[in-house]
């Protein structure tokens, strides 16, 4: 009965859809795994072939939903975010209670969920195939490597997801250590896990604007207490530069509730933009990172990514209550969320780049995952979180999808 249960829901269930802009819903079921496996490899030999296009940003909108003949595929570019959750088994890759280095905050198994569907989901881009994790060949490239992820805590579930993923193919655990000895936690500012058996770091630098944010400036009204600056990279991303790769995301902190409403207001230069809305002064936020890049990044050594917004799952009620509602499978059909905006502009601006930056689409995927959120399996279960996301979880598809550009651009 259980079997039944759960199988048919599955195929219910499975493949929700690519990028919600594009429509089309497609569905695959279980059915479909033999042509999916076989399609595998010649889907991955053309990925390879086609490689040199992925790096081309310009390119990335070439092809759109059915319009993609089968024939002249290999001429297409392959768009990672435009796919379906298939269900897989072999997930998840590791168990968050045996990797210190997964806050607590996040293992939601370790907090007493009980269902554990949500964990055996893998995304499968349409004309694409996202290699499987293979811990060894990662860490093998990974060697005399720094690898560092900058942003919220968004970035900071991504960076222990990596970690864990990596553990489970070290045999000493001991030779992983945070380089300070830093505990995990909301506030910190750094954290570096080096695997001294194969010379690398992964370190996480938090700045969740990664603008500057000043205190209030002379004459400003009232109401302002500080400000961000939005024309200044923050001033700890000297620290970013000397890295093999770099990951950025900020979107999650571009909210009223974490600017206005607590007196933090924009400014460019010396002038205060009291009217400047959100999604205007995100722009000029990514503006000043993206000059940044292209004047302190030496595009030979270092490959930067920017992770598309990651969006949130709360549901408001008519009187304006948040609740958060972390259901057991994903949903069917994502809408497209006020926040996508965000999403739009880091793709206009990172396309726009001369340096070759790498957008990675998360948007529309993460939105299916309703049912992966932390909700009230996190280490305070009186404060349902339907922002963040359960490890193992989807970082770790987001971790996946990272690895499939680093490992395929470099061979
Ligand atoms: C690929 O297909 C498209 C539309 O079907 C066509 O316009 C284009 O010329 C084809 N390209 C090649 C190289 O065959
Ligand atoms: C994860 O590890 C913990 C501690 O070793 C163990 O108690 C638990 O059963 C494991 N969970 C799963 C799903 O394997
Ligand atoms: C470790 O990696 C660094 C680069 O990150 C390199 O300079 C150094 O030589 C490597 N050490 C060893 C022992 O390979
Ligand atoms: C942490 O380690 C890094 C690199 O080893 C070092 O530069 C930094 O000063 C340390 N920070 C603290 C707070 O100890
Ligand atoms: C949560 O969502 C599920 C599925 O959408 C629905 O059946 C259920 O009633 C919801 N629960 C609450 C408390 O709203
Ligand atoms: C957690 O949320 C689920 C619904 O998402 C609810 O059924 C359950 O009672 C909640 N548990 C606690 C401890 O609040
Ligand atoms: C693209 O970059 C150029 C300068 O590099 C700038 O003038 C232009 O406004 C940018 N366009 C967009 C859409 O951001």
């Amino acid at each position: 009965m259980h079997t039944f249960n759960r199988s048919a829901s599955l195929n219910r269930r499975v493949l929700s859809v690519g990028s919600p802009r594009l429509g089309r819903p497609t569905v695959v079921t279980r059915h479909l795994h033999v042509p999916i496996v076989l399609g595998f490899l010649f889907t991955f030999l053309l990925a390879i072939s086609a490689s040199y296009i992925f790096v081309v940003p310009s390119l990335k909108h070439t092809f759109i939903g059915d319009s993609i003949s089968q024939s002249n595929e290999s001429t297409s570019v392959c768009d990672v975010s435009d796919g379906s959750w298939v269900p897989d088994d072999s997930y998840p890759l590791y168990n968050a209670s045996e990797c210190p280095f997964a806050e607590q905050g996040f293992n939601c198994l370790g907090n007493g969920r009980t269902d554990e569907e949500y964990l055996k989901w893998r995304w499968k881009p349409k004309n694409c195939a996202v290699p499987k994790f293979d811990v060894h060949a990662v860490l093998e490239w990974l060697r005399n490597r720094r690898l560092v992820f900058v942003g919220d805590s968004m970035s900071r579930s991504q960076w222990e997801s990596l970690i864990c993923l990596l553990m489970t193919g070290v045999e000493d655990k001991k030779s992983v250590y945070e380089v300070n000895g830093s505990k995990i936690t909301k506030q910190i500012r750094f954290l570096g896990v080096r695997f001294s058996s194969f010379n690398f770091t992964i370190e996480f630098f938090r700045s969740v604007f990664l603008v500057q944010h000043g205190w209030m400036p002379r004459h400003a009204p009232k109401r302002v207490r500080s400000t961000l600056m939005l024309d200044k990279l923050d001033d700890i991303s000297s620290h970013w530069i000397d890295s093999d790769v770099l990951i950025f995301n900020t979107g999650q902190w571009w909210v009223p509730g974490k600017l206005f409403e607590t007196g933090c207001y924009f400014q460019v230069g010396s002038s205060l933009k009291l009217g400047m809305s959100i999604p205007g002064a995100f722009r000029v936020a990514l503006d000043t990172w993206a000059s940044w890049v292209e004047r302190a990044i030496d595009r030979k050594r270092t490959s930067v990514f920017f992770r598309t917004f990651e969006p949130s799952h709360w549901r408001i009620s008519d009187q304006r209550i948040r609740s958060c509602n972390v259901t057991r499978y994903p949903l069917l059909e994502a809408s497209r969320s006020d926040q996508h905006v965000l999403a739009d502009i880091a793709e206009e601006v990172v396309k726009n780049m001369s340096f070759p930056a790498t957008l990675l689409r998360i948007t529309s995927l993460s939105a299916f995952r309703i049912d992966a959120h932390v909700g009230n399996w996190s280490n305070n279960p009186s404060v349902p979180d339907c922002s963040h996301w359960c490890l193992p979880g989807l970082p770790d598809m987001w971790n996946e999808i990272l690895l499939y550009y680093l490992l395929t651009n470099h061979e």
